[in-house]
């Protein structure tokens, strides 16, 4: 085990360690420690006390990602082919798009404690800091030539809205396609991106990053309204446990969804649909559609009423428009 992870789990409590005692147990040098201590602070930008006479501590507990326990803790956990936990990557869908296939097969789970390259949709950056939120990307593969891939990103919102509902979570709303909303302000996001060959099978990697505790760095750094589970509960769930709770709800959805398509989820979606009835701008590139939003067709094809007539839209993105 790395020195870094092994100190970081030392100190995960958030009770003071001294150098000595971290030292000894790592069977390190004390300037060692520090070094590591050091790394903590400036790569996983990590707020570390240190007092003379009582050695480190975290400045906040943290629970650290576990394979084992979100193993555990799996319903359909035969279900799965893998499970990674990484302490930081470029991105966890970047890692399972470059994945080789015959190393990683469906479906696969990555999560990891920090992104430095978080991906967003449309090129934007996801904020991902260390160990406060879920990063998880799950890799699955359709057999189908011509499965709905409009309808995923809808069912992909829906299940992440399940979760959220499971702890109690009010005032949820979906904002088409799968931005996940509370009480107006995003909670959660979806990536799904695709590969495979002409003729199928395809592989579908869902990406979905979910706010639970944002240090105030990262309020600068998101360019939209936002919010985090810890604004909502009195105490945060157990990351391990959501995860797992999620990966469940996954498994569950995704075979559902390649039998019978977007069918047993529309009438959720719909109830969801933050945007229904309200006027807003669609963004189709360059271009801009302003119109009324009317809901989803049976396909999840976003209907807009633009001077009267309904038109549909399978791509693209919405916002609410000012008035
Ligand atoms: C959005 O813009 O709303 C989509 C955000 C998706 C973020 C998740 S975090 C896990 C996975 N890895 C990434 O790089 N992006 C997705």
């Amino acid at each position: 085990m790395p020195l870094t992870y092994s100190i970081l789990q030392s100190l995960s409590d958030g009770s003071f360690h001294s150098g000595e005692t971290l030292a000894k147990a790592a069977g390190v040098t004390r300037a060692a420690v520090w070094k590591a201590i050091h790394c903590l602070q400036t790569d996983y930008a990590l707020e570390i006390h240190s007092v003379h006479g009582r050695g480190y501590r975290l400045a906040q507990s943290i629970e650290l990602l576990n394979r084992d326990a979100i193993l555990q803790q799996l319903q359909r956990q035969s279900q799965l082919a893998g499970l990674e936990t990484f302490l930081t990557i470029a991105s966890t869908n970047r890692y399972l798009m470059q994945a080789p296939a015959h190393d990683i097969t469906a479906p696969w789970v990555v999560l990891a404690e920090q992104q430095t390259a978080g991906r967003g949709r449309r090129g934007r950056v996801w904020h991902s800091p260390f160990a406060g939120n879920i990063y998880l990307s799950l890799l699955w593969r359709f057999q189908q030539i011509n499965a709905n891939f409009v309808g995923l990103s809808l069912v992909i919102g829906v299940v992440v809205c399940r979760l959220l509902s499971q702890l109690g979570i009010m005032q949820l709303g979906l904002k088409w396609p799968n931005d996940i909303l509370c009480q107006g302000k995003k909670l959660s996001g979806v990536l799904i991106e695709m590969r495979g060959e002409t003729h199928g099978p395809y592989d579908a990697v869902i990406g979905i990053g979910l706010n639970l505790m944002m240090p105030e760095t990262g309020e600068r750094e998101i360019d939209q309204p936002w919010i985090a589970l810890s604004q909502m509960l009195p105490a945060l769930p157990s990351r391990n446990t959501l995860a797992a709770r999620l990966i469940d709800l996954l498994l569950e959805a995704l075979p559902q969804f390649e039998t019978h398509g977007l069918q047993p989820f529309l009438a959720e979606w719909r109830a969801l649909d933050a945007f229904r009835d309200q006027a807003v701008v669609v963004h189709l590139g360059e271009n801009r559609v302003h119109g009324i939003e009317r809901g989803i067709d049976e396909q999840g094809a976003l209907l807009v009423e633009v001077e009267g007539k309904q038109q549909r839209y399978y791509s693209g993105e919405i916002s609410l428009r000012r008035r």
